[in-house]
């Protein structure tokens, strides 16, 4: 099985003609699917970007949200929303939730969104104020400490989901790929080659999703885990530990671009 994967295509910036052509190089890697690991598009056009993707590329469309996909909306509104999209369309589906995707008979596929959940670097010192904090109707408006708050608890919410859900899939499959949004480790928060500085790593990584992995996969040594996520727009690969490998894909905007292809046995 081959898989094309992309990440942080920002679609709301292109025209009709460069998003086809981004949707057609999709289809150039002879691929049976697509990963993409967020930031698709901003709330207002999400559901139609996806619509438009997934009809011209004919074919599984697999995916989690990235921050940018709330800007000008609600998270839960945009996910039940996106929920509401992929029962009508067939081929598309949100990973985020707990489901486990059997892509072949060794390997499985799940997926979260994840969050900048605060914890690594320096939240309390740090300058950096993201466009999230207010572009996001739930970070909106908030007094930096519950911020803090709020951001953790966005981060503990896919951490355990992703649990349950990653031990159901390593409880039946060799291999499984985790699709997330957010890099989970500090060692796979890239910026130009090295590991971002503490003033971003509260909000490029989630530590709370990354001690969920480490943990669980610790003790598993006979299955593996691939990591596919993006967020930082800088790519490096981080090998966590001999059977936890994640892979951050890189971005710019307006010229989304397929990071890798995936071969799958
Ligand atoms: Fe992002």
């Amino acid at each position: 099985m081959r898989i094309a994967w992309a990440t942080d295509i920002h679609l709301n910036f292109l025209n009709e003609q460069k998003r086809e052509t981004f949707f057609h190089s999709t289809l150039e890697h002879n691929s049976d699917a697509v990963f993409i690991t967020g930031d698709i598009a901003e709330a207002p056009t999400l559901s139609f970007h996806l619509q438009e993707m997934v009809e011209f590329i004919q074919q599984p469309l697999y995916f989690v949200l990235g921050n940018h996909d709330y800007y000008y909306g609600a998270i839960t509104s945009v996910r039940n929303a996106t929920e509401k999209l992929c029962v009508s369309q067939q081929n598309l589906t949100y990973l985020t939730g707990n489901r486990v995707i059997e892509l072949t008979k060794k390997t499985a596929l799940v997926g979260h969104d994840g969050w900048g959940d605060g914890r690594l670097g320096n939240i309390e010192q740090t300058s950096v104020r993201l466009n999230d904090f207010r572009l996001i109707e739930e970070l909106t408006g908030l007094e930096y400490r519950k911020l803090i708050g709020k951001l953790r608890e966005l981060g503990d919410e896919a951490a355990a989901l992703i649990q349950d859900t990653l031990s159901n899939a390593l409880d039946t499959y060799d291999h499984v790929i985790f699709l997330t949004h957010v890099p989970p480790f500090k060692e796979s928060c890239w910026y130009e080659g090295r590991v971002g500085n503490d003033d971003w790593l509260p909000f490029f990584t989630c530590k709370a999703v990354g001690d969920v992995l480490y943990e669980l996969m610790k003790c598993r040594t006979h299955s593996r885990l691939t990591v596919l996520c993006g967020h930082t727009h800088n790519e490096g690969i981080a090998q966590i530990l001999p059977n936890l490998r994640v892979v951050t894909g890189s971005a710019d905007y307006g010229v989304p671009h397929v990071q890798e292809v995936l071969e799958i046995d």
